[in-house]
């Protein structure tokens, strides 16, 4: 039986279940059609394409012309995942007016939800997209578009002070009216924390096993990313013979909660 359109109410029916989100980055037509066939529930959209397909050494230099050209192309691959778009840098800094303005663009695109990066100072931005129609996934922890200002790719949210700074703007987030929010390289028992705290799924990349869901990105888990990565990518690709089976894997993975394996791929 073909799988029917995920939809935010299919992802809110998930949370409400305890069925792990699996969500997965895609940048083109072919893989977004292998991802969906594979299961994925949502294919994020990211602006890490700037590392793995551009060659970029930061997400920082993505423009929104780029994300809309990629947004398209995943969408034209697609038939029933929900699609995320990833806002860049700079798409939505200046005003509640420019990142509803890049925000639409993404949405007519192709996305059926757009993904910010940022603490406190985005809810009313996500406030004013909500109130618009447009479904938001906010991101905590480490957002790779402040890498310059956090000093690096850090573990968050270790100090008491950073960890109530957390939860107060996930709490502020949720309430704006954030529908997902990803939480990057955190200690799992924060990311356990507001987990609980939340009314919404929490999708962790290098966070918890008991988050609502978990995020990889393509090149990373299929192996194609060179050098040195960080403990929380497992290589999907090592026990799989083709990329189908390696992105079919990563769901089963998730929804067994056999993925992320705490201790190995937490903090
Ligand atoms: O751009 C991206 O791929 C992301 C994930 C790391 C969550 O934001």
């Amino acid at each position: 039986m073909p799988r029917k359109a995920v939809t935010l109410h299919r992802l809110r029916e998930m949370h409400a279940s305890g069925e792990k989100i699996a969500m997965l980055t895609a940048y083109d037509a072919s893989f977004a059609r292998l991802a969906d066939a594979a299961g994925v529930d949502c294919l994020l959209v990211g602006d890490s394409v700037g590392m793995v397909v551009q060659g970029q050494s930061s997400t920082v230099p993505v423009t929104l012309a780029q994300m809309v050209y990629h947004t398209e192309c995943v969408a034209r691959g697609n038939k029933t995942a929900w699609i995320v778009g990833d806002l860049p840098f700079g798409s939505f800094h200046q005003s509640t007016a420019q990142a509803v303005a890049s925000a639409t663009a993404l949405m007519q695109a192709g996305a059926h939800m757009v993904k910010l990066e940022g603490g406190g100072w985005t809810t009313e931005i996500v406030r004013a997209l909500v109130e618009r129609g447009i479904p938001v996934c906010a991101h905590l922890g480490l957002t790779p578009q402040s890498v310059h200002a956090l000093g690096g790719y850090r573990i968050q949210g270790k100090t008491d002070a950073q960890a109530d700074t957390l939860k107060r703007d996930a709490q502020a987030l949720a309430d704006a009216g954030a529908s997902l929010l990803v939480l990057e390289l955190v200690p799992a028992p924060l990311a356990d924390a507001l987990t609980e705290l939340l009314p919404i799924p929490t999708i962790g990349i290098g966070a918890s096993v008991n988050c609502g869901g978990q995020v990889l990105v393509l090149h990373d888990m299929l192996g194609v990313t060179r050098g040195k990565l960080p403990r929380f990518v497992r290589n999907f690709m090592i026990d799989a013979g083709d990329v189908s089976q390696a992105i079919t894997n990563f769901v089963d993975a998730v929804k067994k909660r056999q993925f992320p394996i705490p201790g190995e791929h937490t903090y």
